[in-house]
């Protein structure tokens, strides 16, 4: 808890200097905006700040980060603010200034030789991906909230999402970074080389640290061939075994081709179904999982259809899918995304749900997912239990829906329990408490059950030799 001097360390003079060098565009003080800015997406936390601050450029966020430097303030950097884990929040006692990358919004540069895009924080993830298609490239990362996540906090906490089994996590698309450092020192790294072995990997160090180590500015990402050919279908399976089973067909069939293959339960499905407008079943009959698998190649007429329906009629004939419905149009590709899109936020809109992002071995993940709920449904009778994700890494968002009918505080209140039963099995296969949403201010109490001892021991030195003061986004990730 910072003391009382801390506190009273935001002073009219400090806010006064801070404009000086932002302007009245870059630093919102209305109570509206800066209610928006102290609450995260999943409102599982309410914190307090007294202003947002918006600077234009990079020069713009040392000139801040110093000014704060020199007054002991500490700084919350926010993107989108779409975090799962409420790793963008400043605290309750109003103590740190929210600092928004929402204006550093400029592509600096993109090369369809170089197969590179120089790009500023505060850029959508969406605007990013379009940017890159305008120059007949591919930014191969989608995630549910890329609309609204920006380019700095993706970065900032190594976002996964639906194409990893293809491209990896947001972390290996790094080639460069500029970053702020915590005393207000420019480290511009924004290289575009694919070799470049020079010493320390710095900017890795900045990837997946969540805002605790500095303020990620602008990245050179790499970007792929866009895709000439695409075949996505929507299976209904029985189980998650088949889900495996289907799975491991299209990969003896063409791993290469394989850009998502997300799992989802009927469950989940049925609440998009319900909560979404115009989502519809593509499959004439609801069954207890579905498989969205994406195909893509750059290469023309590469016969992807063919492919997807030849493994599809053998999985057919052999009952490990039920029925199959593939994408016609990129209509049809784009409702059949929806489905898989939606769950988080009709999710939201079913009732209160506590999140578990976890990933196993990727062949382990049907016995997962059967423990889990076996557990979770003894250890909170009714219970819904949600797992849904991108199965083809390994990672599955394992939500549990409230009761029906349930006081929403009461099972929020659960989570803890909660998230120990699901995480017990979790260890059985060796898999990881988190893994594509981060730590942020609600999974810190883990690290050092999960990542005690040596690792947590260095990630405290790194922490304190890059930002001594504490600055830096304080409570999140460390405990
Ligand atoms: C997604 O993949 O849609 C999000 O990461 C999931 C979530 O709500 O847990
Ligand atoms: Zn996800």
């Amino acid at each position: 808890m910072p003391d009382a001097a801390t506190v009273s360390a935001i002073t009219p003079g400090l806010l006064d200097a801070i404009r000086a060098v932002v302007g009245d565009r870059g630093i919102l003080t209305d109570a509206s905006d800066t209610a928006a800015a102290s609450e995260d997406w999943r409102r599982l936390y309410k914190g307090r700040t007294s202003a947002v601050i918006r600077p234009g450029n990079t020069d713009e966020v040392a000139a801040v980060v110093k000014l704060c430097v020199a007054a002991g303030v500490p700084i919350v950097t926010q993107g989108g603010n779409t975090s799962m884990v409420g790793g963008a929040v400043p605290n309750e006692d109003g103590s740190e200034l929210v600092l928004s990358t929402a204006r550093l919004n400029r592509v600096r540069d993109i090369d369809p030789v170089d197969m590179t895009l120089t790009i500023e924080a505060g850029v959508t993830l969406k605007a990013a991906q379009n940017f890159a298609a305008e120059k007949g490239c591919l930014l191969p990362l989608s995630i549910s909230s890329e609309g609204t996540a920006q380019i700095g906090g993706v970065l900032a906490v190594n976002a996964g999402g639906n194409n990893t089994v293809r491209y990896g996590n947001a972390r290996d698309l790094v080639l460069g970074l500029e970053a702020v450092l915590p005393d207000g020192t420019i480290w511009n790294g924004l290289r575009r080389l694919r070799k470049d072995n020079t010493g320390y990997c710095l900017r890795q160090l900045f990837v997946g640290s969540e805002g605790t180590l500095g303020i990620i500015t602008a990245a050179v990402l790499k970007l792929v061939p866009q895709p000439k050919e695409t075949a996505v279908a929507f299976c209904a399976v029985a189980t998650a075994a088949d889900a495996l089973e289907l799975f491991a067909r299209v990969q003896a069939h063409d791993a290469a081709a394989i850009s998502a293959f997300e799992l989802m339960s009927g469950l989940g499905t049925s609440f998009v179904l319900k909560h979404i407008p115009n989502a519809a079943l593509p499959v004439e009959k609801p069954a207890p999982f579905y498989v969205l698998v994406e195909l893509a190649t750059p290469r023309p007429n590469a016969g992807l259809r063919a492919s997807l329906e030849f493994v599809l009629e053998g999985a057919l004939t052999d009952g490990v899918v039920q029925d199959a419905a593939i994408a016609e149009s990129e209509a049809q590709r784009a409702a059949i995304w929806r489905l898989r899109e939606e769950h988080s936020e009709a999710q939201k809109r079913e009732g209160a749900s506590v999140k578990n992002d976890v990933s196993v071995p990727v062949s382990k993940v049907p016995a997962f997912i059967d423990e889990a709920t076996a557990a979770c449904e003894k250890l909170i009778p009714g219970v819904r239990c949600v797992p849904f994700g991108h199965m083809g890494d390994g990672n599955i968002h394992f939500n549990l829906e409230q009761p029906v009918g349930a006081d929403p505080a009461w099972f929020l209140d659960q989570d803890h329990p909660i998230m120990e039963t699901v995480n017990e099995v979790v260890r059985k296969y060796d898999g990881s408490f988190s893994a594509e949403h981060g730590i942020g201010k609600l999974k810190p109490y883990m690290m050092p059950d999960w990542r005690g001892g040596a690792e947590l021991a260095l990630m405290r030195r790194i922490k304190d030799a890059l930002d001594p003061l504490g600055l830096m986004n304080p409570g999140k990730v460390l405990p």
